[in-house]
């Protein structure tokens, strides 16, 4: 009976040990980059269209907001697969000087439904797009990686909603 209890102890923690591993293997990245002149018209919602798909099958959410050339892209998902996505968009010719600003371990998804690229025509409050390129100008000038925090993500969403071309 003993054996049996210590047993199922035993299971619960071995439980609870995988569920940690699996909520912390989350991980979060964050770049910024600019269109080079390789960066078609119709490249955007290209990108959005074919990540939209693939990011689903690499179970990666994330948005992209691109404005004025400069872009700002944040992918959640699985470690590996979010670094070998990452891997090959820094050497996409599409767009030069992809500095990775954030990539750690999180708890929890902040764009777990969101697999969105934000269309460059659409409109944003100006005041939100002076905060965006101030961020961008910010991230691009800094040195090493720092979080991108939750209130960050959150103006890159609202962002988002006003400029989006839903995938
Ligand atoms: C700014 C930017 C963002 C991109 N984001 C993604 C993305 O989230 N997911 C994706 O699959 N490809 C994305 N791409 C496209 C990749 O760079 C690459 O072209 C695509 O994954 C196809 O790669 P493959 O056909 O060599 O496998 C992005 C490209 C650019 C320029």
């Amino acid at each position: 009976m003993q054996d049996q209890e210590g047993m199922s102890g035993r299971l619960k923690s071995a439980m609870r040990e995988a569920g940690r591993a699996d909520l912390s293997s989350m991980f979060r990245l964050a770049y910024v980059s600019e269109a080079s002149d390789c960066f078609g018209p119709d490249d955007l919602s290209e990108i959005g269209r074919k990540s939209a798909e693939r990011n689903a099958e690499a179970d990666i959410t994330g948005l992209l907001i691109m404005d004025e050339g400069k872009i700002l892209q944040v992918l959640e998902g699985e470690k590996n697969s979010v670094e070998s996505l990452f891997a090959k968009i820094s050497g996409d010719p599409r767009h030069t000087g992809v500095r990775q600003v954030s990539g750690s371990e999180q708890g929890t998804r902040l764009l777990s439904c969101w697999s969105l690229v934000s269309g460059a025509g659409s409109t944003a409050p100006e005041s939100l797009m002076q905060e965006f390129h101030a961020m961008h100008a910010r991230m691009s000038a800094g040195e090493g990686l720092t979080d991108i925090t939750k209130e960050e993500v959150e103006l890159l969403k609202v962002i988002a909603l006003f400029r989006s071309v839903p995938l």
